[in-house]
């Protein structure tokens, strides 16, 4: 009896290691599935989460400034935060292209941390901008959006026209 469960024991370890091997299943071919059409949808609508963003900061750092009056504060600052929310569905799929370095996907849980905080901080930002509370707002600006700090590592150059 005991010889049976010493021979049983790693042939079903094998077959459990065959099975769950990440080799099995190359990432690849679900990529390999999906159309050209379907991947530029997803670069497309990734990229206007990104200009929705700079239509929205420039307002918001123009309010900031004195530059514009705060009216549209809680609206720029909510429309700030639904992107934000919408940002790190929009860049689960693996599909390299447009500016997106492949580092967005290999180092999946940094860039996704980022988009965490982006989430949350301009969560706050939307509850400051719903109250009206402009030296809030400003006081957070600083360190809430992180724009320029993800860019520079995870964002390519721009691709000739
Ligand atoms: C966590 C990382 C990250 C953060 C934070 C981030 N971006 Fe981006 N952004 C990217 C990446 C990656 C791309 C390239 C996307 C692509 O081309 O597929 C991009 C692209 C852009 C583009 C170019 C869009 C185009 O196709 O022309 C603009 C503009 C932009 N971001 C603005 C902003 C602004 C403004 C903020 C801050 C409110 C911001 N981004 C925050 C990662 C980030």
């Amino acid at each position: 009896m005991k010889s049976r469960h010493a021979l049983a024991l790693p042939a079903l370890l094998v077959v459990a290691i065959v099975l769950t091997a990440p080799g099995a299943q190359p990432a690849s071919a679900a990529e390999e599935q999906m159309s050209k059409a379907e991947a530029d949808g997803i670069i497309f609508e990734r990229q206007n989460l990104m200009l929705q963003f700079d239509k929205d900061a420039e307002l918001l750092g123009e309010i900031a400034a004195g530059l514009k009056p705060k009216d549209k504060l809680a609206e720029v600052t909510a429309s700030i935060a639904e992107t934000a929310a919408a940002s790190k569905g929009a860049f689960e799929p693996r599909v390299p292209g447009g500016r997106a370095k492949p580092e967005v996907w290999s180092n999946w849980a940094d860039y996704s941390r980022r988009l965490d905080d982006l989430e949350k901080n301009t969560k706050q930002l939307a509850e400051f901008g719903a109250k009206g509370d402009l030296t809030s707002v400003t006081n957070m600006l600083g360190g809430a959006l992180q724009c320029k700090e993800c860019h520079d590592v995870y964002r390519g150059p721009k691709k000739p026209a």
